[in-house]
């Protein structure tokens, strides 16, 4: 069988995988993110690939990167939440491991592995939203990842939402993700800890330390029923659900696939978040409207994603030549 090494460059930490045909992960390494300095990033991505290398024959390494990629998945052009700027990602992986390599970024890596193995299998047209340190987005449209003309398509986290609103690391102001990603949840735990409010008294000892509070601490908090977490939870759901709606007016999927960390908070996020696609949703009541699921690889989805796709462009090279 055929192997390809999956590596899903994210905000706060970057997962790896040995991934088969099937989807199926055979061994898994993790590390933080260096997210200063694009060389300890391209250091550890090497030393997870010669790890996997000792036990198993690998024939390609796909990157998962969150930020913009070139369309021919070589260059990370820029991102909003690493150093990243113009950076010849392929060629430097491919120079030190003299293996096939391809890099996309995270989120069309995800939304291509739920297409292919989880929540949207067999949908023609899929949207996946990933609600992580940011809002990463990707379209599979008529069974094909939608790149866009530069590569830069499904970039949904940066949509305005709000005129003047929160700044954004990618220099604009009201861009989604400061209002529907795990950043929100992060920033508002941060400011009640630092209040001394009641929730963030209550965080503090969920987590153990003030410092150990951040956005899954909500969450853990929301799930054990604590109402005010539930209602953060759900602001950021509203949020999700008014940006999905939009997203459907553009480009009216079948299915929408939500994954990422936020969507470990399951019901207590995506009821309120249908709530606010059916109330704002253009030709409501005249449409079918699209599903919106939790996605089903759920963390893991980066990295399956990107070990298919090079895997899959290996083999149409192979064949090509
Ligand atoms: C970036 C995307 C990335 C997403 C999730 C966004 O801020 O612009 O490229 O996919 O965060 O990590
Ligand atoms: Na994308
Ligand atoms: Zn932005």
């Amino acid at each position: 069988e055929r192997l390809a090494v999956g590596i899903d460059v994210g905000g706060t930490k970057i997962a790896g995988g040995v991934v088969d045909e099937d989807g199926r992960i055979l061994a898994r390494a993790r590390r933080a993110t260096p997210t200063t300095d694009p060389t300890a990033v391209l250091d550890a991505i090497t030393e997870i690939v010669e790890e996997f290398r000792d036990q198993y024959v690998i024939r390609a390494v796909g990157v998962g990167a969150a930020g913009y990629v070139d369309v021919t998945g070589s260059t990370v052009v820029f991102s909003p939440h690493l150093a990243w700027r113009n950076e010849p990602l392929r060629d430097a992986v491919v120079r030190r491991t003299a293996l096939p390599v391809l890099v996309d970024n995270d989120a069309n890596a995800a939304g291509w592995a739920e297409w292919r193995f989880g929540a949207a299998q067999n949908h023609p047209d899929v949207v996946m939203v990933n609600l992580g340190t940011g809002i990463g987005g990707a379209m599979v449209l008529d069974g094909r990842l939608y790149r866009g003309h530069s590569g830069m398509a499904g970039e949904f986290g940066h949509q305005r939402v709000v005129e003047d609103g929160l700044p954004c690391p990618c220099g604009n102001r009201g861009c989604w993700e400061q209002y529907a990603s795990g950043r929100v949840l992060e920033r508002r735990a941060a400011a009640a800890v630092a209040e001394g409010s009641e929730i963030g008294r209550a965080l503090i000892e969920l987590a153990g330390t003030p410092e150990q509070v951040d956005g899954s601490t909500v969450g853990r908090l929301a799930m054990a029923g604590d109402a005010e977490a539930v209602a953060w939870v759900g602001d950021v759901g509203r949020w999700l659900g008014i940006g999905l709606a939009d997203l459907a007016a553009a480009l009216d999927p079948g299915i929408f696939v939500i994954g990422g960390g936020v969507s470990a908070n399951g019901e207590t996020l995506l009821r309120p978040a249908r709530h606010a696609f059916s109330d704002h949703l253009t030709g409501r009541g005249y449409r079918s409207e699209a599903r919106i699921v939790a996605a089903h690889l759920g963390n893991d989805a980066g990295l399956v994603g990107a070990a298919d796709l090079a895997r899959l462009r290996a083999r149409r090279r192979r064949l090509a030549s």
